[in-house]
């Protein structure tokens, strides 16, 4: 990694740790009020993937169950690529949304209230998608997500429906994988 990004990884480290927590001024809610829970990506795990798959800037990038937007937020930061994060809760995104300003990335990224089941994926035309979302959902999302003509990658589950899938290995015990259009 060169020095610029190296420094830019350090900030985004700062600025989304791996552990959430509550703070009094809102700065965090989370966990699992719902079934909604919120397991963030480690933000290094985050960066590898991004390093691996090297986005560019023509790129839009979406993330299906954003939470606090790290993922769509990193690729803006550190490949300047265009991001669009989806999340049922408002909590998350305001999370989000913040943390892009704060970056300076505010003006390449969108934040949208939605269930990612009703998302009209092929309409973003999306040329990345990344989820980190449970198995069951991740089946009802598979038609979509091979319609829309993206790289897929998700973290931790792989997707049976969506054929072999290349391996990122992302530490000890991580692992996303890699779906071609
Ligand atoms: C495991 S977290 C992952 C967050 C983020 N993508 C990341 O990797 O750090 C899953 C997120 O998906 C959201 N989510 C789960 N089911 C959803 C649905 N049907 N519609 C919209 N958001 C959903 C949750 O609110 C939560 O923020």
């Amino acid at each position: 990694m060169r020095t610029g990004n190296r420094r830019k990884a350090e900030r985004l480290r700062r600025l989304f740790p791996d552990e959430v927590e509550y703070h009094r001024d809102d700065d965090f809610v989370v966990t699992c009020p719902t079934r909604l829970c919120f397991v963030p990506t480690p933000i290094d795990a985050v960066i590898r993937i991004l390093e691996r798959l090297r986005p560019g800037p023509e790129d839009l990038v979406v993330d299906l169950g954003c939470g606090d937007g790290r993922f769509v937020a990193a690729a803006a930061y550190l490949c300047g690529c265009r991001g669009v994060g989806v999340d049922a809760r408002e909590d998350v995104l305001r999370v989000a949304r913040r943390k892009c300003e704060t970056l300076g990335v505010d003006d390449k990224t969108t934040f949208i209230r939605a269930d990612v089941r009703e998302v009209d994926l092929r309409g973003l035309d999306p040329d990345l998608v990344f989820v980190y979302l449970f198995p069951s959902l991740l089946r009802e999302l598979a038609e979509e997500l091979a319609a829309c003509g993206a790289t897929v990658v998700s973290y931790t589950f792989p997707i049976e429906a969506l054929g072999p899938a290349r391996v990122l290995k992302l530490g000890e015990r991580r692992r996303a994988y890699v779906y071609e259009p």
